[in-house]
């Protein structure tokens, strides 16, 4: 399956994201002046992200985060080719204007180059994705390159790589001494230089972000990285309170969709049990005669 994403309509394709670059700051601009802020959410599924899409999100993402948030996977690890083919399928199902991308998870472009860029093509070719994500700076220079000769948008990610869990030694904040600061802003030069249209930056500090959100010529989205990237990213369920566990600091809670769901369920369970669920307006009714025969049969 396959989506050409045709301009107009508000179809949001990565020339228009490219478009939403801040321009940097003179003493003259005024914030009206600047581009709208890029909206990122992640969906992982048909409804949700045909209710993103038709709210106006810019860009679904279909994140590896699924494997924790859907999945209930300890860390994005072990989420396969398969399972986000799956789910970048049905939201593509449910995606007319935002724009669709999906993520490369852990495994799928960490051997050989070509075997990277044939997955990267599946999510193109199979799923109907309009890019790829791809965490890691510096050493991914070569990999981006490859995967956007073969006419696929990259969409970078780095600071805090959740792929790199193990390396970093849990999810902790990234870049915060001079050094390690450093480093990330190479990485961003990096996925830059190697063609990216946009890039993450994950969990770093505010001020780092906004230096390479100047420095940049495309955009950041920020996930816990201050308000100054060019636009900003959520895990949908930490945004709509059906995730559990350990709420980042980052996170902003709109709705309570958990305690909702909770609540629907324990009365219908309720309902079913005192017998008012079904009524007789919820219930088919056979015809007369039928009915009769089938009273007289029971007793
Ligand atoms: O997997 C994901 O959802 C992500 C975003 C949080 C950026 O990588």
């Amino acid at each position: 399956m396959s989506a050409v994403p045709s301009a107009g309509n508000g179809k949001v394709t990565v020339p228009s994201i490219l478009e939403r670059k801040s321009a940097v700051p003179t003493q003259n601009s005024s914030p009206a002046s600047s581009p709208a802020k890029i909206t990122c959410l992640t969906a992982y599924d048909y409804p949700t992200a045909r209710l993103l899409d038709e709210a106006g999100v810019d860009v679904l993402l279909v994140g590896d985060s699924l494997g924790m948030v859907a999945l209930g996977y300890e860390s994005t690890l072990p989420v396969t080719m398969e399972e986000m083919l799956h789910c970048t399928r049905a939201v593509r199902r449910g995606t007319r204007h935002a724009l669709l991308v999906a993520d490369m998870p852990y495994g799928s472009y960490h051997d050989d180059p070509a075997g990277a860029v044939r997955n990267a093509v599946r999510f193109v070719k199979e799923a109907g994705a309009e890019a790829v994500k791809i965490e890691g700076g510096e050493r991914r220079m070569d990999l981006i390159a490859r995967v956007v000769d073969a006419e696929i948008p990259v969409m970078g990610h780095i600071g805090l790589t959740p792929q790199s869990v193990n390396a970093f030694g849990g999810f902790r904040v990234q870049g915060k001494t001079a050094e390690a600061g450093e480093q990330i802003l190479r990485d961003a030069r990096a996925v830059e230089a190697a063609g990216a249209f946009s890039i993450v930056l994950e969990s770093i500090p505010r001020e780092l972000a906004a230096q390479i959100t100047a420095e940049l010529r495309i955009p950041t989205i920020g996930i816990g990285a201050g308000p100054n990237c060019d636009g900003q990213v959520l895990v949908i369920h930490d945004l709509i309170g059906l995730s559990f566990g350990h709420k980042p600091k980052f996170t902003r809670r709109y709705a309570n969709v958990g305690e909702i769901i909770s609540r629907a369920a324990a009365e219908y369970c309720r309902d079913v049990q005192q017998g008012s669920f079904p009524s007789d307006e919820e219930s088919y009714h056979a015809r007369a005669e039928q009915a009769g025969a089938l009273i007289a049969q029971r007793k």
